[in-house]
């Protein structure tokens, strides 16, 4: 085990929690507000938002996109530039906050912002970026990354780097109580693979990544448990929190990661748009049969620490049996029906995607090649 380890985000927590914003962010500061569809306008967000930044010069910029696009980013890139901005306040979910990083860098780049993407530019610097965060899923409101897409060649793809993240994070769970009910259930997914791609990979005698990554995906079974009994503060504070935690950094720091379902399920989304958490459920129950052999020790160690499951010879395959089991009870497809083509084209075209991606050799021991991704989509497009 050997890592270096800083989150330095500030996280805010809590109900009432927008109205810091009014002193985290310098007070001299020229703020973009990014958010998306209008989803804040509905639920008192962007009021509360407005009434903290009364003492500071801020402009908006509204319209990101769920699986934000370069296309449409590039406009607040365009305003950011324009109006001299040094400071960007993301309202949103984790298009909205990843839209928002690709902004901050962006704008202190004369080129085109596609380059930080394809790797031709590395970032050097970013503007400042605060995010108030109003579904929880990501964790990209105290991370690193961000994924964009490229509407006019289907490309989604993601970067990082640590200018980009967040200097703070409000995550107050009132802001929750308007999300659809697919948006929730999207929510408690990602988060639980979040953990999975950073936990079942090959024992390392990782105790404390271990057994946190554990504590999380207890959580999140236990409130997709209680998903008809959701309307109270301690369910809200708990999947916002977990799934803060989830992708903060901290389970993956100095162990093995996977991260191959979010590779193959960021081509499902660009091609046909599906929903990122319902792109990883489709994946995941595949991915995890096709590599048992790699993974059988985590995922025997899985079904007994979060599953209470007793030993046994098919334990592994018992405990992929019952992560698919816990998607199709949140409402979940774990199989693609909505593709175009039949199913032979359409895994031709992923499988085309990935080969121009380069994403030919995938997972903690880069043994998911092309020939195994095709096996995985086999099973997992209907
Ligand atoms: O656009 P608005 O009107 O705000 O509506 C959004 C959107 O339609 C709505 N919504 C958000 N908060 C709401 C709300 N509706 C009612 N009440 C609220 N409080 O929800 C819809 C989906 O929002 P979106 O931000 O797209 O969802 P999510 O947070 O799941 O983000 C998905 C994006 O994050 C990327 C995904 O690839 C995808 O592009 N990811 C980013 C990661 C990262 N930065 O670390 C890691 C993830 O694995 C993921 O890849
Ligand atoms: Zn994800």
């Amino acid at each position: 085990m050997q890592f270096t380890y800083s989150n330095p985000t500030q996280i805010h927590f809590g109900q009432g929690q927008i109205a810091a914003i009014a002193d985290v962010i310098p007070a001299q500061s020229k703020v973009l507000v990014i958010y998306g569809g209008g989803s804040i306008k509905k639920n008192g967000v962007y009021d509360q938002v407005t009434d903290a930044l009364k003492n500071h010069t801020w402009l908006d910029f509204a319209g990101v996109e769920p699986n934000p696009t370069k296309e449409t980013l590039d406009k607040a890139v365009a305003i950011a530039k324009q109006e001299q901005i040094d400071f960007i306040l993301a309202v949103g979910g984790g298009s909205v906050i990843d839209g928002s990083k690709y902004v901050a860098a962006a704008a202190k780049y004369d080129g085109d912002g596609w380059d930080i993407l394809t790797g031709k530019y590395t970032i050097e610097s970013a503007l400042p970026i605060g995010a108030i965060l109003t579904l929880p899923a990501t964790g990209s409101e105290s991370n690193p990354a961000a994924v964009i897409t490229k509407a006019e060649t289907q490309d989604k793809l993601p970067f990082m780097h640590p200018s980009v993240r967040p200097v703070f994070a409000v995550l107050d769970p009132d802001a929750m109580k308007t999300l659809p009910e697919r948006q929730l259930v999207n929510g408690i997914a990602d988060a639980w693979v979040h953990t999975c791609e950073q936990y079942i990979t090959r024992p390392t005698n990782a105790a404390v990544q271990d057994g946190y990554a554990e504590t999380l995906l207890r959580n999140l079974k236990t409130l997709g448990e209680q998903f008809a009994v959701r309307d109270n503060d301690a369910w809200r504070a708990n999947l916002m929190w977990s799934a803060n935690q989830a992708l903060s950094g901290l389970i993956g720091q100095g162990v093995p990661q996977d991260w191959a379902t979010h590779m193959i399920g960021h081509e499902l989304t660009a091609l046909w748009h599906v929903d990122h958490a319902r792109s990883l459920t489709i994946i995941q129950p595949s991915l995890l049969r096709n590599q048992i052999d790699y993974k059988r020790a985590k995922l025997e160690q899985m079904g007994r620490n979060v599953f209470g499951f007793a030993n046994s010879d098919d334990l592994a395959e018992r405990t992929i049996d019952a992560i698919e089991a816990f998607y199709k009870q949140l409402g979940l497809e774990t199989k693609l029906t909505e593709h175009t083509g039949n199913k032979e084209t359409a895994i031709n075209a992923v499988i085309d995607q990935l080969t121009k991606h380069g994403l030919t050799s995938l997972g903690e021991n880069q043994s998911i090649t092309l020939e195994k991704s095709r096996e995985i989509l086999e099973n997992a497009i209907g």
